[in-house]
C-alpha cells in the first residue's frame, strides 16, 4: 500500500548545490515525487514542524538555521516511504549513525546540518504534510 512522507532538503542541501542528489536518490529508490517546492519556510511553520524539540537546547539554532535560507519540501510517495526514505537519508547524526552510502553518510559532517529531514512515522507524515501542503 502506498504512503506519503514529507522530505526537506534543508538549507544546508539547497547552498551546497545537493538538491538533484537527493531528488535522484528518492527517484532511483522508486518512490514518486508528488508535490515539491522551493521556499523559505516561515517562522511559525518551523516552530509547528519542530514543536516535539520545543524543550531541546538546539531548538533556537534549529529554528534560526531551517529559516536561513531556501529549502525544498517534497511530498514523496510510494510503498512505505516513510521508513524508505529514512533509510536512503541515514541517521541523524551524520557521522556517528548515518552510513556510508546514505545521504547524510555521503555527504554531512554535524548533526545540525545533516541535510535532509524525513518524517519519522506515518503519523508525523501526515501532520507535517498538512503544514507544508495543506492544499495537497
Ligand atoms: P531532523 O531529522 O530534521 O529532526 C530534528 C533536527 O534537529 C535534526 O534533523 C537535526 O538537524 C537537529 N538536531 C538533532 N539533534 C541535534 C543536536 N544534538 N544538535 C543540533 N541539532 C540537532
Amino acid at each position: 500500500m502506498s504512503e506519503r512522507t514529507l522530505v526537506l532538503v534543508k538549507p544546508d542541501g539547497v547552498e551546497r548545490g545537493l538538491v538533484g542528489e537527493v531528488i535522484a536518490r528518492i527517484e532511483r529508490k522508486g518512490l514518486r515525487l508528488a508535490a515539491m517546492d522551493l521556499r523559505i519556510a516561515e517562522r511559525s511553520v518551523a516552530e509547528e514542524h519542530y514543536a516535539e524539540h520545543k524543550d531541546k537546547p538546539f531548538y533556537g539554532d534549529l529554528l534560526d538555521f531551517i529559516t536561513s535560507g531556501p529549502l525544498v519540501a517534497i511530498a514523496v510517495e510510494g510503498p512505505r516511504a516513510v521508513t524508505a526514505f529514512r533509510q536512503l537519508a541515514g541517521g541523524t547524526d551524520p557521522v556517528e549513525k548515518a552510513t556510508p552510502g546514505t545521504i547524510r553518510g555521503d555527504f554531512a559532517l554535524e548533526t545540525q546540518y545533516n541535510l535532509v529531514h524525513g518524517s519519522d512515522s506515518p503519523e508525523s507524515a501526515e501532520r507535517e504534510l498538512k503544514l507544508w501542503f495543506p492544499d495537497l
